[in-house]
């Protein structure tokens, strides 16, 4: 069961693509996060000032998508304030004349016209795309998954969009990982097009062991799919986990030459794992105008001192 309710109304950029509307599934429990996701959603941990999912509605919007449909669950409060006004805070700023503060309350429902439904049940990422159906219609749609993280400087939805218009179908975004890591995605088996950053998919299975993935090409949480997966997710039974698996129904139009996979070597983190979370804070923080200079010089000195052991990282202390 999927249950609409009322989008925030909000100004959006023009789009001059066929594709105007992402779904973010969102309804996550965040176990890797735990404790810290024990009262907040795991896509409203800070990446250094912002939720970790407003990188993902600024990267859609970004690509000109200027309707997004949030995917929730239950305890997922957190995420339509966000994205909502919030007025007596904004009346605040506003009174101190701190119009800084007071654009970046704002920016979030500015981005895009942004819609929530809740996913009734935890039946996976394919039941969760499903439930954007009725909201999406008949076009062609993106998916961003709130876990991964494309680094802003990255354009790798919009090379995506273009693939769909070019390929028509649906399109993954993949990414050649360690084969020890192929057992936490989606794995493609890939045939070359002309093009050195497309590919063709001929078949998807989720999560293979190392010894049974066709490939080390992952599937990373951008798609831009194609509404007939709608369909097929209608009849796709449980799969890995018990759960309705969007891979798949992937795999079902792939295997009529319908998906194309662009490949991405760029900068993309997954915020869901600890170790990589870390990453992103730092790599986003010493990549800000504002932050970026004090924070990397702090960085070297601690590096440094780890190095030569005037820093004992163990335990907590100023470099
Ligand atoms: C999901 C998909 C998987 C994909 C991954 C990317 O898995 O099911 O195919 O490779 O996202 O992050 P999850 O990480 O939600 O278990």
């Amino acid at each position: 069961m999927c249950r609409m309710i009322a989008p925030h109304a909000t100004s959006a950029p023009a789009s001059v693509r066929a594709v105007t509307k992402a779904v973010v599934p969102a309804a996550g429990l965040g176990t890797r996060f735990l404790p810290a996701t024990k009262a907040t959603p795991k896509e409203m941990l800070p990446v250094v000032d912002k939720p970790a999912i407003q990188y993902v509605v600024e990267e859609a919007a970004a690509a000109g998508l200027d309707d997004v449909l949030m995917v929730t669950g239950r305890h997922k409060r957190a995420i339509e304030d966000h994205f909502d006004n919030a007025f007596e805070l904004e009346q605040a700023l506003a009174a101190k004349g701190d119009t800084v503060r007071l654009d970046s309350v704002r920016d979030p429902a500015r981005l895009a016209n942004i819609h929530h439904i809740r996913q009734g049940e935890p039946l996976g990422l394919g039941h969760a795309v499903l439930c954007a159906r009725r909201h999406v219609g008949d076009q062609p749609f993106a998916v961003l998954l709130g876990d991964d993280l494309i680094d802003p400087r990255e354009t790798l939805l919009s090379r995506m969009l273009d693939v769909r218009d070019q390929y028509a179908g649906s399109v993954v975004a993949l990414m050649e990982v360690d084969p020890e890591q192929i057992h936490l995605y989606g794995c493609a088996a890939v045939e070359a097009t002309g093009e050195d950053d497309v590919v063709r998919v001929t078949g998807l299975v989720e999560k293979p062991s190392r010894r049974d993935a066709p490939s080390t090409y992952a599937v990373i949480g951008r798609y831009v799919l194609d509404p007939a997966v709608f369909d097929t997710l209608e009849r796709t039974p449980p799969g890995r986990g018990g759960e309705i698996q969007l891979t798949d129904a992937l795999q079902e139009l792939a295997a009529d030459g319908t998906v194309h996979g662009v490949v991405f070597d760029g900068l993309r983190y997954d915020t869901g794992d600890k170790a990589d979370y870390l990453r992103t804070v730092v790599r986003l923080a010493c990549a800000r105008d504002d932050l970026g200079p004090e924070f990397t010089s702090w960085l070297k000195e601690f590096v440094t001192g780890l190095e030569d052991g005037t820093v004992d990282g163990r335990h907590r202390q100023a470099a």
